[in-house]
C-alpha cells in the first residue's frame, strides 16, 4: 500500500498522540485502583507501595513519563497550530516535542537511580 504521507514527522507525531492518549486513558483507572487501595487502611497501601519498588515497575513508569511529556509537549504543539499563526518550522516543532518527552524521560530515571 502506498502510504507517502507517512514519511513526514508530523504523522508520526500525529500517531505518537493518539497512542499516548488512548494508553494515558488505560493507566488512569489503574492508577485509581491503586490509590483505591488506601480505602483498605494503612497498611493495605504501604503493601502496594512496596510491591511498585522494583526495577520492572520503575521501568513501565518511566515508559509512562515518557508518554504523558509526548502527549502533553505534542498537545500544546497542536494547540499552538490551532490558535497562533501559522509557521513552516513544524518539524523543528515536532523535534522540540520529542526532546521534551526524552528529556522528561531520563530526569526520571537520573531521580529513580539516585534515590
Ligand atoms: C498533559 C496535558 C495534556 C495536553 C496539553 C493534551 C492535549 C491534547 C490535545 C490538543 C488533543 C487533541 C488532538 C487533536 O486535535 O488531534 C488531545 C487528545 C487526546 N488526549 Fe490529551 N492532553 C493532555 C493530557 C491528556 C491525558 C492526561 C489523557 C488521558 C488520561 C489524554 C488523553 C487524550 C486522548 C485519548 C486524546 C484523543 C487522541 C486522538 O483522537 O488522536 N490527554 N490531547
Amino acid at each position: 500500500m502506498n502510504r507517502p504521507h507517512r514519511a513526514h514527522p508530523a504523522w508520526w507525531a500525529f500517531a505518537v498522540h493518539r497512542a499516548s492518549g488512548l494508553a494515558l486513558t488505560l493507566f488512569v483507572p489503574l492508577h485509581f485502583w491503586a490509590l483505591g487501595t488506601a480505602i483498605d487502611g494503612e497498611a493495605a497501601l504501604d503493601g502496594m507501595l512496596r510491591w511498585t519498588d522494583n526495577a520492572l515497575v520503575k521501568f513501565a513508569e518511566t515508559g509512562l513519563v515518557v508518554l504523558l511529556a509526548a502527549h502533553m509537549a505534542g498537545g500544546v504543539r497542536l494547540l499552538a497550530v490551532e490558535f497562533l499563526p501559522w509557521s513552516d518550522r513544524q518539524k523543528t516543532a515536532v523535534a522540540a516535542s520529542a526532546g521534551v518527552a526524552i528529556a522528561a524521560g531520563l530526569l526520571f530515571l537520573f531521580n529513580v537511580t539516585a534515590a
